[in-house]
């Protein structure tokens, strides 16, 4: 194994490359390239708050990593204006209840209780762990992969790192097990919010630990499906071997591969039309939808706040699309995938959420700035939000935020693979705004909300004002169903009333939700759609009023949107104040 060598002495590989070569694999990572502080000294003090003073004032304007405290950043966002979430406390785990039908949720998927809790920072990083792309892996590892799962589900069932205690954990954090901590009966929900991101990640990294522990390999590395590319949409093929460990029978018979994964669910048949849908969802979750860093990461969710105050553009896009289009029909509730209480039974959710985390990581270090508005949330109710989790040693431990910012220092990276997405922008489409606009006779808006969105309705919305470009489209009170499967699609200007295909200007964005267990009544939630480049593309900057079309992709009512607006997008320095929960 290559041995750590300090920074201080040799330069940390520069940036990371942004296109490069497919098989490039990183076999014995130095440090943390980014940030050049001394290594040694972060790592000969894994607890040390103190780094700050060792970090060049350049590299603090370039940028950050997690080891710096929130304190030493430049903010432009809004200060706090509560306290970050708390861990939960585990021994008050419960079942769910459904209050508002009484009816028992009938899962216990709380974890073991233990006294001692310590405090975890990521250990020094020897050798950097590569998560390879699922569907290029080799035989070797494969077996694996599947010698660890298999020592997993033959743990005990109390122990917290067994396969059902692992899975649990979801179940937990996502089904109104937990309260949160000193809020009373408020439930406590790690989706639907900015908390997305840092709680997957921290999942997903205990959980690799342990496989790697389970089969003597501290570098085994979990695999992502690699859904965002042409190659990796299906599943991945060696979760559908029957013998392997990492099977699982509760899976849509239909979407087995050679089946093309839908991102956008609008039930067309093509799959070449599917793979470009594929394509622009995910420019328009990664780029084109998003005026600032909240719109990507999802809502602030502080103590007290209300769950599900906003998931951002990729949870609700991409991320939940998978779930349901892995889940299987036959099962009442959609399991494994299809519900949050029993996504984490199906080892392919880790595996799908490898890719999750990698579009933070591909949000944060590879996207071009000039695409990306912000990169980071400073606020310090965010940086200081906390979970707690079992480690490989089945050691309770509290986790924060800001510890898992920066997947190097956590010790793995992900395989470079082309990102076929990057340029996917739409081709302009103005002759036919234009016609739209000037036909026009839906309503105005202000005469339909709140609205239950029931089926196709297309309404006027007035812009802020006439040539001014810098808009997003707000839909404010979203209430939903949390049982259910929901989603909708938003068009601009579009004559069609049931468009099956995404690849388009019109295509303004998506709501969508994973259904859970929900023990309380849901919060409402905001979402924003950045319409700059679509003005662009259909050349409608000028005029007073969109045209909006809401198509729903679900059967059956569930959501209320309480409004529809649009706003200026706010200077940089407002858009936390704007993104502030309004309760
Ligand atoms: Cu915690 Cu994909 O969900």
């Amino acid at each position: 194994m290559a041995s750590l060598l300090p920074c201080t002495t040799t330069p940390c590989p520069s940036s990371r490359p942004l296109f490069p070569k497919p098989s490039h694999f990183i076999t014995n990572a130095k440090c943390t390239p980014r940030l050049h502080i001394s290594c040694q000294s972060q790592n000969n003090d894994s607890n040390s708050q103190n780094v700050e003073g060792k970090v060049d004032r350049r590299n603090v304007l370039f940028g950050l990593g997690a080891g710096l405290s929130a304190a030493n950043l430049v903010s432009t966002q809004a200060p706090a204006s509560a306290n970050p979430i708390q861990p939960p406390v585990l021994d008050k785990c419960g079942v769910a209840t459904n209050l508002n039908t009484g009816e028992q949720l009938d899962i216990n998927c709380c974890p073991p209780v233990t006294e001692r809790i310590i405090d975890y920072r990521p250990p020094p990083v020897f050798q950097m762990k590569i998560r390879p792309s699922a569907h290029r892996v080799s035989p070797e590892y494969i077996f694996k992969y599947n010698m660890a799962i298999d020592r997993m589900r033959r743990l005990p069932k109390d122990d917290p790192r067994s396969f059902m205690q692992q899975a649990n954990i979801h179940c937990a954090y996502c089904n109104g097990a937990y309260d949160q901590a000193g809020q009373g009966t408020l439930d406590l929900q790690v989706h639907n919010s900015w908390l997305f991101f840092p709680f997957h990640r921290w999942y997903l990294y205990f959980y690799e630990r342990i496989l790697g522990k389970l089969i003597g390999d501290p570098t085994f590395a979990l695999p992502f499906w690699n859904w965002d590319n042409p190659k990796g949409m299906t599943i991945p093929p060696m979760f559908v071997d029957p013998k392997a460990a990492i099977y699982d029978s509760k899976r849509n018979q239909a979407n087995l591969p050679p089946a093309v994964i839908d991102l956008g669910m609008t039930g067309n048949t093509d799959p070449l039309q599917v793979v470009s849908n594929n394509l622009t969802i995910m420019y328009s979750e990664m780029i084109r939808s998003n005026a600032d860093v909240f719109d990507f990461m999802g809502q602030p969710y502080r103590e007290g706040t209300a769950v599900n105050p906003g998931p951002g553009s990729s949870e609700r896009g991409s991320h939940t699309a998978v779930h349901v289009w892995v889940g299987d029909p036959r099962e009442k509730s959609g399991e494994n995938l299809g519900n949050f209480y029993s996504a984490g039974r199906d080892p392919l959710f880790y595996c799908h959420h490898g890719n999750v985390d990698r579009m933070w990581t591909l949000w944060q270090y590879y996207l071009p700035s000039n695409k990306v508005p912000e990169k980071r949330i400073t606020d310090p109710d965010f940086l200081n939000a906390a979970f707690v989790f079992y480690d490989e040693n089945a050691q309770l431990v509290r986790v924060t935020v800001k510890d898992c910012l920066d997947n190097l220092r956590m010790g793995y990276d992900y395989e470079r693979i082309d990102l076929p997405w990057l340029d996917y922008r739409p081709p302009p489409q103005t002759a036919k705004a234009r016609i739209i606009r000037t036909a026009s006779t839906a309503p105005l808006a202000s005469t339909l909300f709140p609205l239950k969105l029931e089926g196709v309705v297309r309404f006027q919305v007035p812009k802020t004002k006439k040539g001014k470009a810098d808009e997003l489209l707000v839909l404010e009170n979203i209430t939903v169903d949390a049982t259910k499967f929901l989603k909708f699609d938003v068009f601009v200007n579009d004559e069609d009333d049931n468009a099956s295909e995404l690849d388009k200007a019109a295509y303004a964005g998506t709501y969508a939700q994973v259904p859970h267990k929900a023990e309380k009544k849901t919060g409402t939630s905001t979402i924003r759609l950045k319409l700059t480049d679509l003005y662009d593309d259909m050349d409608i900057a000028d005029d007073d009023t969109i045209v909006v079309t809401l198509v729903p992709r679900h059967q059956g009512p569930g959501v209320t949107i309480g409004g529809i607006k649009i706003i200026e997008a706010p200077p940089k320095a407002d858009a936390a104040a704007a993104a502030a929960p309004s309760s």
